[in-house]
């Protein structure tokens, strides 16, 4: 890999290869490679705790020396833009920039650059992709599953503001899976027609093999949305109640990226509970990172 910026950039056995060695990184079955030496720095114009310490934590496993990027300490806050930044970053010899912003396909303008020598590992832009929260998603389900032919997977809720749907649906659908989304109809766009069937989580629920929920982003919404949402509204016509989650098959697993509004997406005694799989999701985001970073270092 040269970069990690969109799932579309990705084929099948990419995706596989990656999905392998994060599990034989979780296994401990791999001789650990050491990069002393070898810089890598991490820059989140957004917040973040999963996907700023999964990758602090995978760069410390594999021996990289990381620099935290403090936005509010750094020349940004002089004008300096991202590009600039990044530029100054790569002089200085760093090797990967791992970077999140609010900013739509803030990464083009690096990696279509040649003068931006270190690789870009997207981690989020705006409502666009989330690569390796995707990848990590796909380690969970491979994981349970072995599988992702014509597994039947929903992807539900806030689908307009959500990056981790557009990563996952482009590759779920390439690896076979049957995709449906569902939630509120005002957050589902012609963007998601060609990957699966707009229908209500009712209709599908007990033929699901993975039950997939987004965070109802309020931070992308605006004031009037904010002040209209009812968070109990919510879980009664869109979220996964205690009562819906009976209605589940005994394998089927639930997951969520988190951070998870509970008793909106989830009943709270769902979070953690036999059928979910959002803990594993978090701890495997560090295995599939090191997993990503491993395959950028050794091109
Ligand atoms: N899932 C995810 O991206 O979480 P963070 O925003 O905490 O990194």
């Amino acid at each position: 890999l040269s970069h990690l910026t969109s799932m579309e950039d990705l084929s099948v056995d990419e995706v596989m290869a990656l999905i392998t060695r994060a599990i034989s990184f979780k296994n401990n079955t791999v001789q650990m490679p050491e990069w002393s030496q070898t810089f890598v720095s991490n820059l989140f114009f957004e917040n973040s705790t999963r996907t700023h310490h999964s990758f602090h934590i995978a760069e410390r496993k594999l021996g990289l020396e990381v620099l935290e990027f403090d936005a509010q300490k750094s020349s940004i806050s002089k004008g300096e833009t991202l590009f600039d930044t990044v530029l100054t970053l790569c002089a200085l010899g760093v090797k990967v920039a791992v970077i999140r912003s609010k900013e739509e396909k803030y990464y083009q303008k690096l990696v279509d650059s040649p003068h931006i020598t270190c690789a870009i590992v997207n981690a989020g832009d705006g409502s666009g992709q989330h690569p390796s929260q995707c990848l990590l998603d796909l380690m969970t389900i491979y994981e349970e599953f072995g599988h992702f032919d014509q597994l039947n997977i929903a992807i539900s809720g806030d689908l307009s503001h959500s990056r981790v749907a557009k990563s996952n649906m482009v590759i779920l659908k390439k690896l076979g899976a049957t995709l449906y989304f569902t939630g509120p109809k005002a957050w589902h766009t012609h963007e998601f027609d060609s990957y699966g069937q707009f229908v209500q989580l009712d209709d599908v629920l007990e033929f699901l093999d993975v039950a997939m929920f987004l965070r109802v982003q309020h931070e992308r919404m605006g004031a009037d949305e904010n002040e209209n949402f009812s968070k109990s509204d919510y879980h009664k016509r869109y979220g996964l109640t205690t009562k819906r989650s009976a209605l589940m098959k005994p394998e089927a697993i639930i997951m969520h990226p988190a951070p998870v509004n509970r008793d909106v997406e989830l009943a709270d005694a769902l979070v953690v509970s036999p059928k979910s799989r959002i803990v594993a999701q978090m701890t495997n985001g560090v295995y599939m990172r090191m997993a990503i970073l491993e395959a950028i270092l050794k091109q």
